[in-house]
């Protein structure tokens, strides 16, 4: 994988920002988060998501709280030729944190740990997380957190700066 990457943007780095970005080079871009509970059931806006066959230097970046739903998923990016997933631990939006995924799992580093040695044992590709520095200033468990991941067998961690509670500025 080229070591340039853009940075995943639910609602911006959708196919045509991403072929826009393109013709700038062969970085490493990654798709909008995919719900991988609507995926599973076959929602329409979510699969289109996952139309990314034809392009190069692509990272799935995936969302949901069950391990064993997050690897059929995976799977299912393997086998259209995807490079790498990225798993998202660090989305602050309600309707994930209130159902165990995003930077809820944060939380539950347990639920976490399972959910990346699940994927890492279902494909042959890397597994990568996407964490924040913790849930809220007193709980910042980025280190033993980030060790959990790569002893679970995360290939690669991003760390986007600030807690959960900071939302997307501080
Ligand atoms: C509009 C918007 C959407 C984002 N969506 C995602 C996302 O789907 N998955 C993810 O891992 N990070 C997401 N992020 C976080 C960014 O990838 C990045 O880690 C974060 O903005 C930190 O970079 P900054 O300090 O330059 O803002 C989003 C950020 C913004 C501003």
């Amino acid at each position: 994988m080229k070591p340039l990457f853009l940075a995943p943007m639910a609602g911006i780095t959708d196919k045509p920002f991403r072929q826009m970005v393109r013709k700038f080079g062969k970085q490493t871009l990654f798709t909008e988060m995919v719900g991988v509970e609507s995926l599973l059931r076959s929602h329409p806006v979510t699969k289109k998501m996952m139309q990314v066959a034809d392009e190069e230097n692509i990272v799935v970046q995936l969302v949901g709280p069950d391990a064993v739903h997050v690897a059929q998923a995976a799977k299912i990016a393997e086998d259209m030729g995807i490079r790498a997933i990225d798993i998202n631990m660090g989305c602050p939006v309600k309707k994930l944190i209130s159902n165990y995924s995003g930077a809820k799992l944060m939380l539950e580093p347990e639920r976490a740990a399972d959910i990346v040695n699940t994927v890492s044992n279902a494909v042959n590709i890397p597994v990568s997380v996407k964490m924040r520095l913790g849930w809220d200033e007193k709980r910042q468990n980025a280190i033993e957190f980030a060790r959990l991941m790569f002893q679970s067998g995360a290939s690669r961690l991003t760390v986007h700066g600030r807690t959960k509670d900071q939302g997307y500025s501080g």
